[in-house]
């Protein structure tokens, strides 16, 4: 079960201080701000147990006009509150990423790596991942997992595409958010040719 705490949906509108002007206990100190995604997480643990419960986290994507002043400093609670909790994972958008756009990153971002020496459980990297860049994240031990959008949309056998080295559909951004099966479910499988 996965809580979406990134992208700018609720719970990162609580996080981040650009969209968080409350002046109660959900509002003000990080500590205040991280109060609704850890009662959230908690809540969420009591009905599933702690393993089966991960968050998604966009430290650093501007999607939606999200911002925080001090990220390092709001994401470092976050991330050691979260593994207090003994979530299962933590899934970090890169800072390359805006929603499903890949941007400029000018290194200064927060990703996986930023999370590693914070939590202790399993963490997936997300965002502009190829074959040989994702198998580089694992190698260089910056996440435990990585996950595939835009290339899983195009291809729906992607692993055993990666498996193989074989060639990949391309996306088409024009079916991304459309409502019949074109760009859903009639990218070809390999050998469907
Ligand atoms: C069609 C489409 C829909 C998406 N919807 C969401 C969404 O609802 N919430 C979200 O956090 N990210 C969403 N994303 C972003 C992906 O989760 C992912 O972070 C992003 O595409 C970067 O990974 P990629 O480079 O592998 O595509 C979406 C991406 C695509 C292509």
């Amino acid at each position: 079960m996965e809580i979406h705490a990134g992208n700018g949906y609720l719970p990162d509108q609580f996080l981040q201080d650009n969209s968080n002007h409350r002046t109660d206990e959900y509002g003000g100190s990080v500590e205040n701000r991280a109060r609704f995604l850890l009662e959230v997480t908690q809540a969420a643990i009591d009905v599933w147990g702690k393993e089966r419960v991960g968050v998604r986290l966009s430290p650093s994507s501007t999607f939606n006009d999200m911002h925080d002043s001090n990220p390092t400093a709001t994401f470092n609670y976050v991330a050691q509150e979260l593994d207090r909790l003994g979530i299962g994972y933590l899934h970090v958008v890169e800072p390359r990423i805006k929603g499903n756009v890949t941007v400029e990153d000018d290194g200064k971002g927060l990703g996986a790596k930023f999370f590693r020496p914070l939590f202790g459980g399993a963490i997936i990297t997300a965002g502009g991942y190829t074959r040989d860049t994702g198998e580089e994240a694992l190698q260089n031990n910056t996440a435990d997992f990585v996950a595939y959008g835009r290339l899983f949309v195009a291809n729906p056998d992607l692993p055993k595409r990666f498996a193989l080295n074989a060639e990949l559909n391309k996306y088409n951004r024009n079916t991304f958010y459309t409502s019949g099966e074109e760009g859903y479910i009639d990218y070809p499988s390999l050998g469907d040719a």
